[in-house]
């Protein structure tokens, strides 16, 4: 992400100057003013994903610059400055939603500092910018097994407890991960989300939760603020956590127990205060009896556990589900849309291995697809991937890799048992003639 442009909004030509100079420094482009007017003006031409205003300049004051900031790009960062701070400008100014309040005099160390921080807080935002999460979003699903999920998510969201998250792909764990920071005393603080799969790379990964001082590794050209550092009063979700390698496991063990960060190439340690909420798909206790997850992590974590069943265990809540989902998808064009007993029953009766998330998605397609508005069996069976009836059996043991032909011969020997023989219902599963599958057979030397 390139770096974002900063307005600093002064009256006093010399602290303007040296913001903007020390600014320019570090590699930001800055534009200055020296009134609330001006700032007002320039916000209206261009974008200033941080702003850095004096509050008392004239008529107007740097309140004003906030609430036009704001108004204008929420996500945004304002760091507001005054000589003259008072209980009500500083209420008001955190109302408003400023990022940070200095008084002056301070160091330009210390807004160097806050710049970072709101740097880091943008780079957050922009990159989970493209999820949308809204408030009300709630879970579906009446099942018994949902029905547990609720009760521990009221009982453990309010506390400070670190929880892990299991389940398959797909079946809710980062919703679940929101549902308990929201429900907690930091709902109204940040929810870090940190994808340790994509950050895998120990070394990566700490400098992106720890933070990194300038010339701690090459690249690192200034201080980096670390995610658990942003993320102060709110919640870092670490997703993927069975993907970490063992090195840096043991580091977040230590996090875990103290609370505490000390950046890449620092030796200085700070308390920080988040909570953390992991997930994984991964079986860690598995992990853990081979060696490639920490037991003592395991511990720490496993303490708040919770399992998401996948959804063909709670197939019920497949048409609350899909309702939902019809919903969200007709809502912006206004159509309503229906879905026929017959597809809802083969909806219901599919295995979903990508579970909620792809039923949802699979849903968006019907909608798209459907020319009519009622969505029917047909236009089911012909999305939905081909089950043949033994799919639904256990899994069998990891098989040598083996020739297209080799794999054939198999799935038609066994579809072929799963009908007692009889070729013409064999032939009707595998989406060939009879005849081709006489030939077929044949060839097999039955
Ligand atoms: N119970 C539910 N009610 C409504 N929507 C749900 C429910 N569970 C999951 N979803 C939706 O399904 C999608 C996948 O959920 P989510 O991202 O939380 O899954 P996940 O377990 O984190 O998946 P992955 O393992 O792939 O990261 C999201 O769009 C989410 O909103
Ligand atoms: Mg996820």
């Amino acid at each position: 992400m390139a770096k974002p442009n900063i307005l600093v909004v002064d009256d006093d030509p010399s602290l303007a100057m040296t913001i903007v100079m020390s600014l320019e420094a570090e590699g930001y482009p800055v534009t200055e003013t020296g009134s609330a007017e001006g700032a007002i003006q320039i916000l209206a031409e261009g974008s200033f994903p941080i702003v850095i205003s004096d509050i008392y300049m004239g008529e107007k004051t740097g309140l004003d610059v906030l609430h036009r900031a704001k108004a204008l790009n929420p996500d945004g960062a304002v760091i507001l400055m005054s000589g003259k701070g008072s209980i009500e400008t500083v209420m008001e100014a955190t109302r408003g939603g400023a990022f940070e309040y200095l008084a002056k005099p301070f160091s330009i160390d210390r807004l160097m500092q806050a710049v970072r921080g709101a740097e880091a807080a943008l780079r957050e935002s922009h990159a989970r910018a493209p999820k949308e999460y809204e408030p009300e979003s709630a879970m579906v699903g009446h099942s018994a097994p949902m029905v547990e999920l609720y009760k521990f998510i009221a009982k453990v969201a309010p506390t400070d407890t670190t929880v892990l998250v299991r389940g398959e792909t797909g079946c809710g764990k980062e919703m679940v991960a929101q549902l308990l920071h929201r429900g907690s005393l930091r709902a109204k603080a940040r929810f870090v989300v940190v994808d340790c799969a994509a950050l895998h790379q120990g070394s990566l990964l700490e400098s992106e939760l720890f933070g990194a001082v300038k010339g701690a590794y090459t690249g690192a050209d200034r201080d980096r603020v670390g995610l658990f550092e942003a993320a102060a009063g709110g919640t870092v979700f670490l997703d993927e956590i069975g993907e970490i390698d063992p090195g840096f496991q043991l580091r977040l063990l230590r996090f875990l127990q103290e609370k505490e960060i000390r950046p890449v190439g620092s030796t200085v340690t700070r308390k920080v205060d988040v909570r953390v909420i992991a997930a994984t798909n991964k079986d860690l206790e598995k992990l853990t009896r081979e060696g490639t997850f920490r037991e003592d992590l395991w511990y720490r974590m496993g303490a708040a556990a919770i399992e998401l069943p996948p959804l063909r265990q709670r197939r019920e809540d497949i048409p609350l589900l899909v309702e939902r989902f019809i919903s969200e998808f007709t809502a912006s064009s206004g159509r309503p849309m229906h879905v026929s007993d017959s597809a809802m029953k083969l909806l219901v009766e599919y295995s979903w291995p990508g579970n909620v998330r792809q039923l949802r998605s699979f849903i968006e397609r019907l909608v798209i697809l459907a020319s009519l508005n009622v969505i029917d069996a047909a236009a089911v069976r012909a999305g939905l991937p081909a089950e043949s009836p033994l799919a639904a059996a256990p899994a069998a043991a990891p098989r040598a890799p083996e020739s297209l032909s080799d794999a054939e011969d198999e799935h038609i020997k066994r579809v072929l048992a799963a009908c007692n023989g009889n070729k013409t219902k064999a032939s009707e599963i595998l989406g060939i003639e009879r005849k081709t599958l006489y030939r077929k057979l044949e060839r097999m030397g039955l």
